[in-house]
């Protein structure tokens, strides 16, 4: 499933399903999540008024890192609702707790996932989101299929990657994620493409929905 074979000099030289998988970020660029100006250039406000989450929901913030995004949508879901905070690296993980605690906020449960499963309950998500991460998930089919396991039928899953298609979104390729290549690895897998909404200024917004039956092998 996964290929072996020289790509960009900042790439990992593996490759699945036509696309060379990034370097993950390491927890010493934390503080680069946590930036000001990031507020004007990716809107996080406006995106997670656009998830329209609801009160009671359950979360599942995959790639959570330093918890920009998790402290935002936790206050969406509110006490009766849940967001998983998960992550590969134990060091983001305690700063994640240390900013989702200056916040206020106590419906955050912190999950160590590995490399190949994002280690969550099963059938338990009503939307799982990556922010900038998918694209440097090294083992993209395992995490998505172990994801698919815990997805409620009918639960959302949206990816929020810089856009592949506009060269003049400055980050660097392997960073970025085209909406053709998300929906070819997502066919893999039961979900249904939803939309791609667009209004951010660098990223788009992919969502999929979890149909019945079984994720594949
Ligand atoms: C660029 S940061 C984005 C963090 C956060 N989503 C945000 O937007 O602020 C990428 C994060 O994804 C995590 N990550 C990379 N591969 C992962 C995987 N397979 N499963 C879970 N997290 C992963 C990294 O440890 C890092 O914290």
């Amino acid at each position: 499933m996964y290929e072996f074979r020289p790509g960009l000099p900042d790439g990992t030289g593996k490759w699945y399903l036509g696309r060379e998988i990034a370097w993950f970020m390491s927890h010493q660029g934390a503080m680069w999540l946590e930036r000001p100006e990031r507020e004007e250039e990716e809107q996080p406000t406006r995106l997670v008024e656009a998830l329209k989450l609801k009160p009671g929901e359950v979360v599942a913030d995959i790639g959570a890192g330093s918890g920009y995004l998790t402290w935002r949508m936790a206050k969406r879901v509110g006490p009766t609702g849940k967001v998983f905070a998960n992550d590969i690296q134990p060091e983001m993980l305690a700063i994640l707790r240390t900013n989702v605690a200056a916040h206020g906020v106590t419906n955050v449960v912190p999950v160590l996932g590995s490399v190949t499963n994002v280690d969550l309950p099963a059938a338990a998500i009503d939307l799982a989101i990556f922010v900038d991460v998918y694209h440097e998930c090294d083992h993209p089919h395992e995490i998505i299929r172990s994801l698919c396991r815990a997805l409620k039928p009918g639960g959302r899953l949206v990816f929020v990657e810089y856009r592949g298609e506009d060269k003049w979104v400055p980050i660097k390729p392997l960073h970025k994620m085209t909406e053709a290549q998300v929906r070819k690895e997502m066919a893999q897998q039961p979900l249904d493409w939803v939309e791609t909404v667009g209004f951010l200024p660098r990223q788009h917004i992919i969502v999929f929905r979890r149909r019945a039956g079984p994720a594949r092998d």
